[in-house]
């Protein structure tokens, strides 16, 4: 395979949290990202579905020359991840390589949390999964794990409310949901990618002693640390620091959107807005 860029693929504009970070962490390799959006969102949608979706997805950066491709939907990764990377990846392309956003949220989580009571607000699909039980137990076997589906969450954001008055309802009810079922929780992973743009709404009603854990940050350090042990595939990757868009809807709107999602990315680790160009083609998956 030729050289090739990271590809970022989300339901969505969630992922592009993910990518803010990996961009801020990795800044001089060259990125495609993929939002699937004219069929998000995935959390509520079937397995078979949330695979299906997944693997054209896969297949259509492998397409795009990407020889490693980051599921920055924790949807995708708990519905999808395991069956690709072991049947078509295995199977197909064993020269590239898919990796998920669970894993590294769960190796770090053990070390944030004092008690090790930590609660996951995530999509009906990964909590139903219960991914995040079984990644986190097989790290840290002592701990309690509390999962709640925040439904609503990602539609306040893919809409656009993520910052109106009427998302706090919503906000404030999953949360003390989440506290009711353990009161103890010292930290809460927030186990969608869209999530972190509620972020400043969520520190309102969680005391301050809990700590809040979106994933950008550690899904770019696990990237790095995999790079530095896969040479070979870091070999592979070009870098010319640049950065592609791909949408299954409208490329205006994706421009709007996806503009306001990498600014408050940029503001919440307290840089500059960049004014980043953003150049948007719609493709069919
Ligand atoms: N951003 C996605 C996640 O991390 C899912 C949103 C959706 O499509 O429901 O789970």
């Amino acid at each position: 395979m030729k050289m090739g860029k990271i590809g970022v693929f989300d339901s969505g504009y969630g992922g592009l949290t993910i990518l803010g970070q990996l961009r801020r962490r990795l800044p001089r390799y060259d990125y495609a990202y993929l939002g699937d959006n004219a069929r998000a969102p995935y959390g509520t949608r079937s397995f078979d579905v949330v695979y299906e979706f997944t693997l054209q997805a896969v297949k259509r950066l492998i397409d795009m020359d990407c020889p490693l491709i980051i599921l920055a939907c924790n949807t995708a990764s708990a519905k999808a991840l395991r069956t690709i990377q072991q049947t078509f990846i295995a199977n197909e392309r064993p020269d590239c390589r898919v990796l998920g956003v669970i894993r590294p949220t769960a190796e770090v989580v053990g070390t944030l949390s004092h008690n090790h009571h930590i609660g996951v607000l995530a999509t009906e699909g990964t909590i139903r999964s219960e991914s995040y039980d079984l990644e986190i137990h097989k790290l840290w076997p002592d701990a309690v794990v509390t999962g709640l589906a925040a439904p609503m969450w990602v539609s306040l954001v893919e809409n656009g409310e993520y910052d109106r008055p009427g998302a706090d309802f919503f906000v404030r009810d999953s949360l003390q949901q989440l506290l009711a079922l353990d009161p103890v929780i010292d930290t809460i992973i927030l186990g969608c990618t869209h999530y972190p743009l509620l972020l400043h709404k969520i520190k309102k009603f969680v005391p301050p002693h809990i700590r809040l854990v979106p994933q950008g940050e550690y899904v770019a350090a696990a990237l790095d640390d995999y790079l530095k042990r896969h040479t070979d595939l870091d070999a592979r990757l070009s870098t010319g620091s640049t950065c592609e868009f791909f949408t299954t809807e409208s490329p205006t709107r994706f421009r709007e959107q996806a503009a306001l999602f990498l600014d408050n990315e940029r503001l919440r680790v307290g840089e500059r807005s960049s004014g980043i160009h953003i150049d948007v083609q719609r493709i069919q998956l």
